[in-house]
């Protein structure tokens, strides 16, 4: 074993092994081949053919052993002889590699050489490997780690306060590899068998339901529990949770079992997501036209989790926020946020699961599909939610504002390296991917898109697909030109901004439309004039909610007549605010709709997206007057777009003036986007900022006993995200200590530090020291993962001064963050253009927000 091993430094690992392991059986079975395409070092011996089990058995896990050993059996066929079988494989320790060929003796591995940097290794055998079929057997150890990724342990307290870890696993994108050696990518698909050996009284799941459990053998106290074989699947979406839980079920009407798993003693927290898993269950099929293909789901509440969700199939994993409800003390954001969550995760079920990308290069159609039809689900489940007004202030307004730098990327980005993949997981793939779906969606209409979706799905069923193949499937359901009008979405980075003017001539107003990409910093300059095909539809004062005209710019300018339209008729573009791109009226236009945003006769969403824009164009890179800040189409429209403007009011100037003044009173009344929004309005954490603001060290303590004291994690993170309120130096560095201690889980330090640099301008530059000063820790927590990229831009995006951006780049020049590389550059454009807005309009700002300054409360 020891001679086998290459791997000298990892020689402690291998002393935890128990000299007489009790091992976890674990089956995965492949009926189709594992077939590798874009490994080149890898030798060609995959096809995609029927193959028969591969195997693996995990060693048994006790809580103090945080080690596992895994015996596994591949099946697949060596396409061309060789010598050398390459794998990925990442933080495991092969003991014994054998391939036996069909119906021949086996041959064992003589080297196992690690690429570590590559996260391969290459078994090598001592004879050639004849071209044919045969088993692969490997056995081997890996660490159940506390990094969230891979097979990892997840910390919780049991209800009398002990400390117990639950062994979880999270591959996507690319750590299946540190569970078992394996092809990891997504268009090598196969079937699993599973079977885990566990403690009796541990509840142990995976993607499949039970099929066998037995007292095991050699020891009494555990038993083997034996699942389904599993559909044609990718390795990112295999895993299996064990740990102690409570469950509520029910049986959807399409009769898949659904349960919730959720703390012991919390399962009256399930109901609410059972709820909405059950509803969500028949209305995607019903959506897809293609039932949901195994027997149950199960949607488990975990303790660690870096991201929020995340969709195996059959097993679904959430952070406990995003699953757990409390029927007395949730707020409605909670509440929300766990119905998209769940309409997020089950429509991959379809739309990932069953027809998976190709590569990671279309990562964005899983998930900007899924963050759409999430709000889909959701308006059907909870009308009363009004949820599309929240798509637009969410989604759609921050995929604008980064997609307006120059650092953004095209939505389809080549990508190679792990770091690469990683790096996709942004706002990219998920909002802008989300928004132009939404847009498409509205151009095909509901009826036809439905018929492309399920075009799509029955032919790639159990395959891959890339976003050609959506295209041609939305194309033949629609007879519209979806491939042309989509590639100039998806292929290029940025979006249109679309001028418009118009001429009355008679009854008829004649619009003249010209298109230039957008661009943060200032009119486009490039050599290449990029252009959109931009579907775009147009309303009158007639009726503000109803498209009077629907056209597909295909040019760079175009000229449409307006037939009987009058000339005290106001036009709007963009009807929903459905269109992924901003508009700049003439300014005749814009004054002739001030009435309908007084009146508020314009539908939310419609003034929404006019501040957005308007908004967008006072940037000083527009050149556009300051004064613009005083426009009543600003002023008398719903505020998120005014989040930027916290910028400027942390600024020197700013800060006499404060946030106290908070925004102008006649936003707050106007901005009644519907009653639902309003309910969201967490008062509690209104509440917990002005108590902190105005706190000392008692205060800041009281918090933090409250933060003990609470049970939900859903108020502890309301707490955590609200503890940089406070003003003190001193109590600031308490907070960020507070940030890295064991009495914040991991994931969510990075809200804590978050909340620092956004409580206060002094807070900011304590939470950049404090990144700074413990980079190595939390670069070390993440592993590099996408956690580092938001905790990088919370840190450092709303720095306001050149200094700060050449700063944030030398510290990454010398401690590189690969998969946060990206991030590191928008956020050093964000700062340079944060900084030229606030030389431009600081005076004006203080001006326009003094003149508004909120009277005194009376005493
Ligand atoms: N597939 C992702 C989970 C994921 C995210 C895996 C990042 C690896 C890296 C999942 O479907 C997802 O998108 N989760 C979201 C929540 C969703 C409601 C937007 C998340 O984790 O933020
Ligand atoms: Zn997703």
């Amino acid at each position: 074993l020891w001679e086998s091993h290459p791997s000298p430094s990892r020689a402690g690992f291998l002393l935890y092994i128990p000299p007489n392991p009790v091992l976890w059986y674990f089956n995965p079975i492949p009926p189709f081949l594992w077939e590798i395409h874009s490994f080149s070092s890898l030798p060609p011996f995959r096809e995609p053919k029927p193959s028969s089990p591969l195997s693996l058995l995990f060693s048994r896990l006790t809580e103090n052993c945080h080690f596992f050993l895994v015996l596994m059996e591949f099946l697949l066929q060596v396409k061309n002889a060789t010598n050398q079988i390459v794998m990925n494989c990442a933080d495991i320790d092969i003991i014994t590699a054998s391939y036996a060929p069909e119906g021949d003796e086996e041959v064992h591995a003589t080297g196992f050489n690690y690429q570590n940097e590559d996260e391969k290794v290459t078994l090598s055998f001592p004879s050639t490997l004849q071209k044919g079929t045969g088993t692969l057997k490997i056995d081997f150890v890996g660490e159940l780690n506390d990094k969230m990724k891979g097979f990892y342990r997840s910390k919780y307290s049991t209800p009398s306060g002990d400390t117990r870890y639950a062994a979880v696993t999270q591959f996507e994108a690319t750590d299946a590899r540190r569970a078992f050696p394996c092809w990891d990518e997504p268009a090598i698909k196969a079937t699993f068998d599973i079977s885990l050996v566990v403690p009796k009284d541990r509840v142990a799941l995976s993607n499949m339901n039970v099929v066998e459990r037995r007292p095991y053998p050699d020891d009494e106290s555990l038993v083997e529990v034996k699942f389904a074989r599993s559909p044609v699947m990718s390795t990112y979406l295999v895993a299996f949770v064990v740990g102690e839980y409570d469950f509520v079920e029910a049986r959807s009407q399409d009769g898949v079992l659904v349960r919730v798993y959720t703390p012991v003693g919390k399962a009256e927290q399930g109901k609410f997501a059972l709820e909405v898993a059950a509803k969500t269950l028949p209305f995607y099929k019903d959506y897809f036209n293609v039932p949901y293909p195994l027997p149950k789901i199960d949607l488990i509440a975990i303790a660690d989790f870096a991201a929020g969700a995340m969709e195996n199939w059959g097993l679904v994993t959430y952070r406990e926020t995003a699953l757990l409800i409390d029927p007395k003390n949730s707020c409605s954001s909670s509440r929300q946020w766990v119905a998209l969550v769940v309409g997020h995760e089950l429509a991959h079920q379809w739309f990932g699961n069953l027809v998976t990308m190709e590569w990671w290069t279309h990562l964005w159609l899983n998930e900007g599909f899924a963050s759409w039809i999430e709000y889909l689900c959701v308006d059907h489940c909870f009308p009363e939610y009004d949820i599309w007004t929240q798509f637009v202030s969410a989604d759609y307004t921050r995929a604008q504002e980064l997609d307006a730098l120059d650092n953004s990327h095209p939505i389809e980005v080549s990508v190679g390296h792990p770091s690469e993949v990683d790096e996709i997981f942004d706002a990219i793939s998920y909002s802008k991917g989300a928004s132009v779906i939404r847009m498409l969606h509205d151009y095909i209409g509901d009826e036809d898109f439905r018929k492309g979706m399920n075009l799509y799905l029955t032919k790639f069923q159990q395959r891959n697909a890339a976003t050609e193949d959506l295209w041609e499937s939305l194309e033949k359901a629609s007879g519209k030109p979806i491939a042309a009008v989509m590639n100039t979405w998806t292929k290029q980075m940025g979006f249109p901004l679309i001028y418009v003017e118009a001429e009355q001539q008679e009854d008829d107003k004649v619009l003249k439309l010209v298109q230039k990409k957008f661009c943060a910093s200032g009119p486009y300059t490039g050599e290449d004039f990029p252009m959109w095909m931009v579907p775009i539809s147009i309303c009158t004062s007639e009726d503000p909610t109803c498209a009077k005209m629907q056209i597909l710019m295909d040019k760079p300018e175009l000229t449409v007549v307006l037939k009987d339209t009058k000339p005290e008729q106001w036009v709007k573009l963009n009807l929903g605010t459905v269109g992924f791109y901003r508009t700049q009226y003439s300014p005749a236009m814009l004054e002739s709709l001030i009435p309908a945003i007084r009146d508020l006769s314009l539908p939310p969403v419609d003034r929404l997206g006019l501040q957005n824009d308007l908004f967008s164009l006072v940037s000083p890179a527009t050149g556009e007057p300051a004064a613009r800040w005083e426009h009543p189409a600003l002023c008398h429209s719903p505020s998120p777009a005014l989040g930027g403007a916290r910028i400027l009011l942390r600024t020197p100037k700013g800060c006499s003036i404060s946030l106290d003044v908070g925004i102008p009173p006649q936003l707050h009344t106007n901005c009644c986007i519907s009653k639902s929004v309003m309910g969201l309005f967490l008062l509690s954490s209104q509440v917990y900022v002005t108590v902190l603001k105005h706190g000392d060290s008692s205060t800041l303590d009281t918090m933090l006993k409250l933060h003990k004291q609470a049970d939900m994690q859903e108020e502890k993170n309301r707490i955590e995200r609200v503890l940089g309120a406070i003003s003190q130096p001193e109590l600031i560095q308490k907070v960020l200590t507070f940030a890295l201690s064991e009495e914040v889980r991991p994931q969510d330090t990075v809200s804590v530090i978050g909340g620092v640099a956004g409580g206060s301008k002094q807070g900011r530059k304590a939470a950049w020291k404090f990144v700074r000063d413990n980079w190595e820790e939390l670069y070390n927590r993440y592993q590099g993962g996408f956690l580092i990229s938001r905790l990088i831009k919370l840190t450092v995006d709303g720095f306001a001064n050149d200094k700060m951006a050449a700063e944030v780049k030398a510290f990454f020049e010398s401690h590189p963050a690969p998969s946060a590389e990206r991030t590191v550059q928008q956020c050093c454009e964000n700062i340079l253009l944060n900084a030229a807005w606030l030389r431009r309009d600081a005076d004006s700002i203080q001006h326009f927000l003094q003149q508004r300054r909120a009277p005194p409360a009376p005493v």
